[in-house]
């Protein structure tokens, strides 16, 4: 089996001109490990910046741009949207779609996602679906319950022979951004379900899909949590801002 690594980097409403500049210097000579894909999703208004900046600068084909967020809609009046078409003529090839923030601060629900998830898909931009419970649902026993809720709209929606383009954060709400990160058990624990849940779907699909963990992940934790079985590397918030310790973690990914 070959399962392909994932670091993706969620800039969240941070960095600017600067940072995309160091960013791209810092990288360029980076060899990553075989098998392994480096996403950079800063905000929608530095997409552009990057983009140019990775092609001058001829960065690492292994490494990509991509999105925070995209519209389930083609085009249209749907003000401050931004459409995958859009993101497709800046050389965008990920979207992170159904982050926790998205999910708990503007209201999107799982079968809206689900959309998002389809729009991404039909214009060939690899999704990067977020899931997680929140601290609650963990500590009253839901956490299955409702990362099934997450998954299954999406799978009703796009079919589960289609997620084989798709790469999965799970992303335990509690541990975002928070400093506490799952303990690497807990965290294979959880991937392994996931990929049991696609499995009873699929299980050549649930084979090849990137299960990728998020929450305070660090250039200190990343190899423990890297070396589970079920975990495909990270997305990574507040440790990517910082290209030393970003670069690392990318660094400790490889391919399983
Ligand atoms: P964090 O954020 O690494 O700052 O916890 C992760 C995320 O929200 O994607």
């Amino acid at each position: 089996m070959t399962r392909r690594a994932i670091v993706a980097a969620n800039w969240k409403m941070n960095g600017d001109l600067t940072l995309v500049d160091t960013m791209v210097t810092g990288l360029k000579n980076m060899q990553l490990q075989k098998n392994v894909n480096v996403v950079i999703c800063p905000s929608f208004i530095l997409l552009s910046e990057l983009s140019n900046k990775a092609n001058k600068q001829k960065l690492n084909k292994a490494i990509h741009v991509g999105a925070q967020n995209v519209s389930e809609h083609k085009s249209g009046a749907y003000t401050g949207e931004v459409s995958t078409d859009m993101l497709n003529e800046l050389s965008v090839k990920f979207a992170i779609i159904g982050h926790s923030e998205r999910r708990s601060y503007y209201q999107e629900t799982s079968r809206q996602i689900a959309y998002k998830v389809k729009a991404a898909l039909d214009a060939g931009l690899t999704p990067i679906l977020c899931i997680g419970e929140s601290e609650v649902e963990r500590a009253t026993e839901q956490t299955e319950t409702i990362l099934s809720a997450q998954l299954q709209p999406v799978i009703d929606e796009v079919g589960i022979e289609k997620f084989i383009d798709v790469v999965i954060a799970y992303e335990p709400v509690w541990a975002i951004g928070t400093g506490k990160t799952a303990s690497s058990e807990m965290a294979q624990e959880t991937h392994q379900f996931i990929r049991q849940f696609l499995a009873s779907a699929n299980e050549e699909v649930a084979d090849k899909v990137p299960l990728l963990y998020g929450g305070s992940v660090n250039a200190s934790n990343c190899d423990e949590l890297f070396a589970q079985p079920d975990i495909d590397g990270g997305l990574i918030g507040g440790a990517s801002l910082n290209v030393e310790q970003f670069k690392q973690i990318c660094l400790a990914a490889k391919g399983k």
